[in-house]
């Protein structure tokens, strides 16, 4: 950055943006293989043990962190639980909850449409997998008078944080499952958690295991997704 790549707009400072450019031919090229990458995730319900570099967790949170907000409140918290103890705890507590939920909560149609994933109460993966990642929104932040600040658009923005972090995952050659034993308030007790934190996605993150199976689902093709005017 150059002295004159920045300007004041109202009282703030603005930096010149230099934005990532390609050819159109590489625009091409990159965006196809960025799909072809992308399509190759999937959500993965059996992990592997197996540990792998802390740093890489870092990473993932920190590219999560680069989505966009509502004026720029970043309004979310990812908690990384690697202890033993408190990855049993919620696997506990998310299996009390999709107990009741497959057995009380869901309807016969939530049922019917869940059955070709083949998932059921119970939640093994949230004890094999070496790192859970629980993702909180803050409706709005404290400050240290206890006075409530208001954040914007925060399931918008903490979904999308969710969506850069779940790509991560993928780049990084780990496997996720976007997880909601819901409803999730115990982890919020179970970690502790600040009064203005919600807890909003539960995603172990791991090797798949050596032998994993996904439900054979087909995606949309673009022509029922998309509409041009
Ligand atoms: C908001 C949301 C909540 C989900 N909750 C669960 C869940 O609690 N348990 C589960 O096994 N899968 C859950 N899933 C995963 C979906 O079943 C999965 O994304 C879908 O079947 C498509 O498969 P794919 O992710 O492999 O493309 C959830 C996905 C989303 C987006």
């Amino acid at each position: 950055m150059k002295e004159d790549d920045f300007i004041t707009i109202e009282g703030y400072k603005h930096k010149r943006y230099y934005p990532v450019t390609f050819s159109e031919e590489e625009m091409v090229e990159r965006t196809e293989s960025h799909y072809k990458f992308m399509d190759k995730r999937r959500s993965v319900r059996y992990f592997s043990n197996k540990e792998f570099p802390f740093s890489i967790i870092e990473n993932i949170i920190k590219t999560a962190s680069t989505a966009p907000s509502g004026a720029h409140k970043q309004p979310w918290t990812f908690c990384v639980v690697k202890s033993e103890y408190l990855k049993k705890k919620i696997r506990e507590a998310a299996e009390a909850e999709e107990r009741k939920s497959y057995d009380e909560r869901m309807g016969e149609t939530w049922l019917a449409d869940l059955k070709p994933m083949g998932t059921s109460w119970e939640k093994p993966f949230l004890e094999t997998a070496p790192y859970l990642i629980v993702v909180f929104k803050k409706p709005y932040e404290l400050d240290n008078e206890g006075n409530k600040l208001q954040n914007y658009y925060v399931n918008e923005s903490v979904g999308l944080a969710c969506g850069f972090l779940i790509q991560a995952i993928h780049n990084a050659g780990l496997v996720t499952l976007t997880h909601t034993p819901s409803p999730m308030r115990f982890l919020e007790q179970i970690l502790e958690r600040p009064s203005n934190e919600r807890a909003f996605l539960l995603l172990p993150v791991g090797y798949a295991a050596k032998e994993t199976y996904v439900p054979n689902l087909e995606r949309k093709a673009i022509e029922n997704i998309m509409q041009v005017y």
